[in-house]
């Protein structure tokens, strides 16, 4: 089975046309007509290979909404012309500790769409189906995909942390990741505070209901007026951790879903006298996924969108790189 995609040849290169061959279905496998896919930072660190784990030519695009066009042998829960999801993570084990436990993005042979295949921006793929996932109706196709792996990863990196309601939520970066985590902390009750390089994000933080945008510059450390409980930080940069970790609350949490790309030090005792934790959060499981729908559907978390032909693709990526999408690019094939 023959598939037109946008491919990276090598390390950084531009997406060009490309076709390859899918194979056959498998019995778990649908074949999937994409509606569209969302760019996330994480397609860029694979272009560029800033994780060494890529390999050419690599199609990105891992926010993909689509309609299942045809199911294989053993496929029961999902249907032909289903309006369907996908996010990150292509399959799991199914077996292990952590599967059983529901936490599949734990899973020691766990398998990401463009790491270990071919990605969303393309007319077509093929997917496990039990990494399919139903969209709600209230969400449109055209703002759902950044729900799939932005939307997910920062519900479970603050549900993992702690989050519940009442808390007081800090966001560093107001990009794809950063304003989902900004409408899931405050639509569910949170007081938010945003940390933020752009002038005109820290404007338009209060419409996604942030209680307070600071902006940070230069070497000035980060201020809050409140003292915060969780810190979500979502900017791929080395910032000044222990500055951060001072604005936590006794027990408050800082974690991750960005990767620094340097190793981060920290002084022990900005965390042993207000016994503060730091953790780190990777996509979420199958159930937190549903739960993650379900509350963007009940609560209007909204996906913020600029929308791009895919023929533009390499546009969207010099803006997301340029940090000029407001807030997450969008591709309709
Ligand atoms: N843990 C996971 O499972 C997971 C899942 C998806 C993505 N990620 C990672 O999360 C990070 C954010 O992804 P995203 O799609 O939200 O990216 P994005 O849309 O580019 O947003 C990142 C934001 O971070 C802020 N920022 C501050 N300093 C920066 C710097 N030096 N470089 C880049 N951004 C900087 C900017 O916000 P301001 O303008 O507000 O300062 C920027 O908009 C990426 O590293 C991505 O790989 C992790
Ligand atoms: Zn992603
Ligand atoms: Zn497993």
């Amino acid at each position: 089975m023959k598939i037109s995609a946008m491919a990276a040849a090598q390390r950084g290169a531009a997406l060009q046309p490309c076709e390859y061959d899918a194979g056959n279905l498998g019995p778990h496998d649908c074949l999937i007509e994409v509606a569209a896919c969302g760019l996330c930072h994480s397609d860029i660190h694979m272009i560029d290979d800033d994780w060494r784990i890529s390999s050419y030519p690599l199609v990105p695009g891992h926010e993909i909404i689509g309609r299942v066009e045809e199911t294989g042998s053993s496929v029961k829960h999902v249907k032909r012309g289903e309006r369907i999801g996908i996010g990150w993570q292509r399959s799991s084990c199914l077996q292990c500790d952590d599967c059983l436990r529901g936490d599949e993005n734990l899973c020691d042979g766990n398998q990401g769409v463009i790491s270990h295949g071919h990605g969303g921006f393309a007319e077509r793929l093929v997917m496990d189906s039990r990494f399919l996932f139903p969209i709600p109706e209230g969400i449109t196709t055209d703002v759902a995909g950044p729900l799939l792996c932005g939307g997910i990863t920062v519900f479970a990196a603050l549900r993992t942390a702690g989050m519940t309601s009442g808390q007081r939520v800090g966001v560093i970066g107001v990009g794809g990741l950063g304003h989902l985590a900004v409408q899931f902390a405050a639509k569910l009750g949170n007081w938010v505070t945003v940390f933020t390089t752009s002038d005109d994000k820290a404007e338009f933080a209060a419409r996604l209901g942030a209680h307070e945008a600071v902006v940070v510059a230069g070497d000035e450390p980060p201020r809050s007026s409140r003292r915060l409980d969780i810190l979500l930080n979502t900017a791929p940069a080395n910032l000044d951790w222990a500055a951060y970790l001072k604005l936590l609350d006794s027990d408050g949490t800082l974690t991750f879903v960005a990767l620094p790309s340097t190793a981060m030090q920290l002084p022990v005792e900005l965390l042993l006298f207000k016994r503060r934790r730091v953790m780190a959060s990777p996509i979420g499981g199958r159930a937190l996924m549903r739960d993650m729908l379900r509350t963007a559907d009940t609560f209007g978390v909204v996906p913020l969108i600029e929308k791009f032909p895919l023929g533009e693709i390499n546009t969207a990526i010099r803006k997301v790189r340029e940090n000029t999408v407001r807030y997450r690019a969008v591709l309709m094939p």
